[in-house]
């Protein structure tokens, strides 16, 4: 038996400095003997390892429960991507503690990027947990968790070079059967200077294209209409069968080296019905020949994240990203010329970085006027421990300076979300079915191509069905209309 989707968003009203969104396992009885509990925070990889876990898990014992006081094992997999997320992750361990005063046979244990970077310290100094186990050791887990069931403390934070957990077929958390996530890389190989990514996260490495492939066919034969395609960084993503030939299956005598714009093809391929996203895309790699697989193939999705973090070219530096103003500029320049004004385009953006100044502040405000982003993800800078920031240069600008010019950017991208939903009214625009709108039964949401949310009435439209809806009106975040085929 499955619950409905556990999914909590907690917005952080009074400084809105981001979204989080908390993701938890759901109950399902096989009669396994032990109960696993599974919460995960951060980005969609860490979502997306979970269900790697879980897969592992339910192969070695365990049905999943949405009641983390009902639970032998209780994990959270952990973000470490500003200090306000590991606040986050402290408390709510302090609340399973309490619960494991009553239930002293429980284990708790961290997962992630917090279990990477903090290692052993979580059980040491803070006896907080009994096993710690970082994004690469999750095969791991079954021999650490019965280490723990004989008394022992456990932990795994070994970093890999070649771990893709290319065959382990992911247990779908959360899933409205529709959309799902597949993992094409893990790592990150960039050291953007704020960044505590490849500390814990490890060498960048790409997974076998072909398992990528079957993971795609086989979610398309259950039912799943769209996928997206992850890592840190897509536009590496580069497998070469010389160097993979231990990992890869179907052995040929050339050298086969495929790059990001041949996965894509390759994945757009399984069925013209699997709609294909990807994300993220770094401004200094993505091609013109990404742009023009994105164009050749309507089941491509023509909606890019492409962070640019700040509109000023010394901040960019410092912020060892790599790629100017001008270059990013001529990158979203190349994505109109190529795909169009629809074509969404998002990003990620960063107030208050060390030495920023008021100009270079407002120069990210004026990056936001030229792109008109449909969307971003906005933060203020967090140092974090051992990042090359933290480690050259002082984090100088008062909080209230980063706040202030934080809500400057996220005021502005509300006018750009707004300016550019209306750009849709009065068009007609293919739709997926995802489910109910959050409001309401009566109404059906979706999304459109370029990523953007579409609600309209019900009446006898499925999940999973593909609709043509004409758009009448819209929000910043939203657009409403009516089912026209
Ligand atoms: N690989 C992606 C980003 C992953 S982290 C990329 O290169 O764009 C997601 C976002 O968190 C980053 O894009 C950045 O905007 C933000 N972020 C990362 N470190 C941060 C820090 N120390 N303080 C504030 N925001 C940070
Ligand atoms: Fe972090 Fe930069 Fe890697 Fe993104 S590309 S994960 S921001 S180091
Ligand atoms: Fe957080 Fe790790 Fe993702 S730090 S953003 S969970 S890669």
């Amino acid at each position: 038996m499955k619950d409905l989707i556990t999914d909590i968003d907690i917005v952080k009203e009074k400084d809105r400095e981001v979204c989080e969104t908390v993701k938890v396992s759901e109950n399902e009885h096989t009669g396994k003997e032990r109960k696993l509990y599974i919460e995960s925070y951060g980005c969609q990889m860490n979502f997306s390892d979970s269900e790697i876990v879980t897969s592992i898990l339910k192969d070695n014992g365990f049905d999943t429960t949405s009641e983390f006081d009902q639970a032998d094992v209780v994990l959270l997999n952990t973000c470490s991507i500003r200090e306000k997320a590991e606040q986050t992750v402290r408390n709510r361990l302090k609340q399973f503690n309490r619960v494991k005063e009553d239930k002293p046979g429980m284990i708790i244990g961290v997962l992630g990027c917090m279990a990477e970077r903090l290692k052993s310290k979580l059980l040491e100094e803070e006896k907080i947990v009994d096993l710690v186990v970082g994004p690469d050791a999750y095969r791991d887990l079954p021999s650490l968790v019965s280490k723990v069931d004989d008394g022992q403390k456990a932990v795994n934070t070994f970093l890999s070079r070649e771990e893709t957990y290319a065959d382990i077929n992911p247990v779908r958390l959360n899933s409205n059967g529709v959309t799902a996530f597949i993992s094409i890389m893990r790592g990150c190989d960039n050291m953007c200077s704020f960044c505590v990514v490849p500390f814990t996260r490890g060498r960048e490495r790409s997974r076998d294209p072909y398992s990528i492939v079957r993971e795609a066919r086989l979610l398309f034969e259950q039912g799943f209409r769209e996928v997206t395609l992850l890592g840190q960084n897509v536009d590496s993503y580069k497998w070469s069968s010389e160097e993979n030939n231990k990992a890869r299956l179907e052995k040929t005598e050339v050298n086969e080296v495929v790059n990001f714009a041949n996965l894509l093809e390759m994945v757009a391929r399984v069925h013209p019905d699997l709609r294909v996203r990807f994300s993220t895309s770094h401004p200094k790699d993505i091609t013109d020949e990404v742009l023009y697989t994105m164009k050749k193939y309507e089941n491509i999705c023509k909606y890019i994240h492409l962070p640019a973090q700040s509109g000023n070219t010394r901040v960019l530096e410092l912020m060892n990203r790599t790629y100017s103003r001008e270059w990013y500029i001529n990158r979203v320049d190349a994505i109109r010329s190529i795909l169009g004004q629809e074509c969404g385009i998002s990003s990620d953006m960063i107030t208050g970085f060390c030495t920023e100044t008021e100009e270079e502040h407002q120069d990210t405000l004026s990056l936001m006027d030229y792109v008109k982003y449909d969307f971003s993800y906005m933060f203020y800078y967090s140092e974090r421990p051992g990042t090359l920031a933290a480690k050259k240069y002082e984090d100088d600008i008062p909080l209230d300076v980063k706040k202030r010019r934080l809500s400057e950017v996220i005021s502005r991208q509300q006018q750009h979300s707004l300016e550019r939903n209306k750009l849709n009214l009065g068009k007609t625009q293919k739709v997926l079915i995802e489910g109910f709108s959050k409001r309401s039964d009566e109404q059906l949401q979706g999304r459109n191509s370029a990523n953007k949310v579409v609600v309209f009435p019900r009446e006898n439209y499925r999940k999973g069905q593909y609709v043509h809806v004409k758009i009448e009106d819209c929000t910043p975040a939203t657009l409403i209309g009516t089912v026209v085929d």
